[in-house]
């Protein structure tokens, strides 16, 4: 075992303002020379393998962080928990000593965020949380790095997020406190931030807003967020639908607030439920930069967990 733990990628909220910048400076510049066709000159990952672990299905976190890594001179080999002896109750703990022989970090989606953190306890090896139940981190990476290019430096600026307070709301809570910027919520009572979210956010001095009211959290707000109403793992969908009918984002809604705000989505989307068409189709929606970004803010990350001595 090194003496050293692995720089593992689990959750916004174990990173500082300061550590999450400069993974966030490093996708800016990857994503520059990308797009000026620039090939890299050096492949900072070359010789390293990630395993990619897909326990639920998946578009664009699989390709974005299997095209990531192999322009970064890496290698992937991607694995489904049904195909691997995981399915057949090997132990999560086994698994991890296992991968960590072979590979040089692995990318997990898997449901249970304690099982994340156990393969992170036994990996000695980096772990990213390629979604949870409890959170999307390397989606609001991507996030963030789309707001700011199209609004600039997101420090200071409210953010609004209507629907569902699912895992990639609490990883923008999460960036909230560590970016400072505000955060207003507006969901029904029965769909609300959990209590721990609530209290995390308090003690680590998020500017959080909570509301029952979407006209109320989106006034004057720079970016308007939502996210589907049934969520991978989610049974109660009927309970859903109903309670979260009133904070569908609607072009009424966009027009409550700022007249340069941009519409956010992580996707898959469902137009005609938590976004209308004219919305997500419309000339404010940033949703398919936020996918692209997903390559570049994950660049930065994979070089960060792989490459410590570089970055
Ligand atoms: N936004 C997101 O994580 O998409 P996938 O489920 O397609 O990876
Ligand atoms: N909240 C959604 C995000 C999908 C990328 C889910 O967990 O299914």
């Amino acid at each position: 075992h090194s003496l050293t733990r692995p720089r593992s990628f689990l959750d916004l909220s174990d990173h500082s303002g300061e550590e999450l910048r400069r993974i966030l400076n490093l996708a800016t510049s990857l994503k520059a020379r990308r797009v000026k066709g620039v090939a890299p000159s050096e492949r900072p990952l070359a010789g390293k393998y990630l395993g990619m672990v897909f326990d639920k299905p998946s578009t664009r976190t699989r390709v974005s962080f299997d095209i990531a890594m192999r322009e970064l001179g890496g290698e992937t080999i991607m694995l489904t928990g049904a195909e691997m002896q995981l399915g057949r109750g090997e132990t999560i703990a086994d698994t991890a000593r296992v991968l960590a022989r072979f590979l040089d970090a692995i990318m997990v989606r898997i449901l249970s965020h304690p099982d994340l953190m156990e393969l992170a306890r036994y990996g000695n090896l980096p772990v990213i949380n390629g979604l949870t139940k409890q959170s999307h981190p390397c989606q609001v990476m991507a996030d963030v790095l789309t707001f700011e290019e199209h609004l600039g430096p997101i420090e200071g600026r409210t953010v609004a997020w209507s629907g569902d307070a699912n895992n990639v709301l609490t990883s923008w809570v999460h960036a909230a406190a560590r970016l400072g910027f505000a955060i207003n919520v507006a969901t029904p009572a029965s769909f609300a931030p959990s209590e721990e979210l609530v209290s995390w956010a308090k003690a680590n001095g998020a500017k959080m807003n909570l509301t029952r009211d979407a006209y109320e959290a989106v006034a004057g707000a720079d970016a308007v967020i939502t996210d589907c109403w049934v969520s991978m793992g989610d049974a109660d969908e009927d309970q859903r639908r109903a309670a979260l009918a009133p904070y569908q984002v609607d072009s009424k809604l966009m027009r409550a607030a700022a007249k340069h705000a941009v519409f956010m989505h992580c996707l898959p989307a469902h137009r005609g439920e938590e976004v209308t068409e004219d919305v997500i189709d419309g000339p404010q929606s940033v949703v398919f930069d936020e996918a692209e970004n997903r390559l570049h803010a994950q660049k930065g990350v994979l070089c960060w967990c792989l490459a410590p001595g570089q970055f």
